[in-house]
């Protein structure tokens, strides 16, 4: 299906390209996080967010490196590393940038085609194919160079019943984990710096193969101060979703400024995580300590005029604070986290489709309105 006929109502551009499967991408596989303290991020994880920590890889495993936990809910899949040595590669990304995404796994067909097509189509390569077993089976690994000190891993996992990489090991956990109904990772959003949106769009296209399916403009995406810009691209199967922010001029700091100057780079901003009931995990979310940012209740007024009628109870989405935007094939509910580590950086969205395939383009507005309280609250606007 040609793009221009599904999104009609979006500014479609000369750079809007329909996506191949070059490089054999499937879907998203885990994405592993550089942290200060991976013992006690897991325990945020587990107990705020509701990841189950399903295998570790650790002294107590062998690793005499890195001490590291895979955290799964639904079939998301998060990593959190941190290194015994100060001179390593983890404690340097994470001195620099502090916590934060490093790798964003992609599951793929066939790890060593991935890289070397990769390579040939102008990427850079991080990690030549290797072939890694155990008693759970064999996996291929290849990794390329993405935004920042960002990279993508190439998985090859159809060989294992592991349940991320061999070396780790089950763990076996302390806590029962409560889930909050997380499915999936929806997308992942990155921030780069000024000018450097189409470049890194442009990097999707011919690498990967990968179209471009929504646009925003400073237009769409501006509050009274700040600014950006942001393109979708996005895999043949749509399964790999990825906007790509860039600042825009505006009277002060574009939030995603705020994110450069505090991540030191372009990464990670946000992971989507979807669910079938967003007030139910917002809820639960929230009762555990997860903060989310604070929607004006004015947002609510005309919402029901806005997206017309929906499944959900009006005033229970205003209680929780959560937001709608409706397109042209149905609405989707969202709300997005504060930054979860002391840097304004990295954040989540919870996410709940009901037929639409946007990102909320109609939320923008109140959606950044709220974080530019948040950043005027730090000193940063
Ligand atoms: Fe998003």
């Amino acid at each position: 299906m040609a793009l221009q006929e599904e999104t009609p109502k979006f500014k479609n551009k000369s750079s809007d390209k329909n996506a191949v499967d070059i490089l054999g991408v499937q879907d998203f596989d885990a994405v592993e996080f550089y942290v200060g303290n991976a013992y006690q991020s897991a325990y945020y994880y587990q107990r705020a967010l509701g990841f189950k920590p399903v295998a570790w890889s650790s002294l107590k495993t062998g690793n005499r490196k890195y001490a590291s936990y895979v955290m799964q809910q639904g079939n998301a899949k998060i990593v959190l590393t941190s290194s015994y040595e100060p001179s390593s590669e983890i404690s340097s990304h994470q001195l620099v940038h502090g916590d934060g995404a490093k790798s964003i796994g992609l599951r793929v067909k066939d790890a060593q085609i991935a890289h070397d097509k990769a390579i040939e189509r102008g990427a850079k390569s991080v990690l030549e194919p290797i072939t890694m077993k155990d008693d759970y089976g064999e996996i291929r690994l290849s990794a390329i160079e993405t935004y920042g000190d960002t990279i993508h891993k190439f998985i090859e996992r159809d060989g294992y019943d592991g349940h991320y990489l061999p070396g780790y090991q089950p763990f076996q956990p302390i806590l029962e984990t409560e889930e909050r109904g997380v499915v999936r990772i929806d997308h992942i959003v990155g921030n780069v710096n000024w000018n450097q949106m189409d470049p890194t769009v442009q990097f999707y296209h011919e690498v990967f193969g990968f179209g471009t399916f929504l646009e925003f403009s400073p237009d769409d995406i501006n509050t009274q101060y700040s600014a950006l810009s942001s393109k979708v691209v996005r895999n043949y199967n749509d399964r790999v979703k990825m906007p790509i922010n860039e600042p825009a001029f505006g009277l002060k700091t574009s939030q995603i400024e705020e994110y450069i100057n505090y991540y030191h780079a372009a990464g990670v901003q946000h992971i989507a995580l979807s669910t079938n009931n967003i007030i139910e995990t917002v809820k639960n979310m929230k009762s555990n300590g997860v903060e989310f940012i604070e929607v004006p209740q004015t947002y609510y007024d005309d919402l029901k005029q806005r997206v017309g009628d929906i499944k959900e109870d009006f005033n229970e989405l205003a209680k929780h604070g959560i937001l709608v935007d409706r397109d042209e094939r149905g609405y989707l509910l969202q709300l997005f986290t504060k930054p979860i580590q002391d840097r304004p950086t990295f954040f989540f969205e919870v996410i709940q489709r009901r037929g639409a395939q946007g990102f909320g383009k109609g939320n923008f507005k109140a959606l950044f309105e709220a974080i530019e309280r948040e950043q005027s609250e730090r000193g940063n606007l």
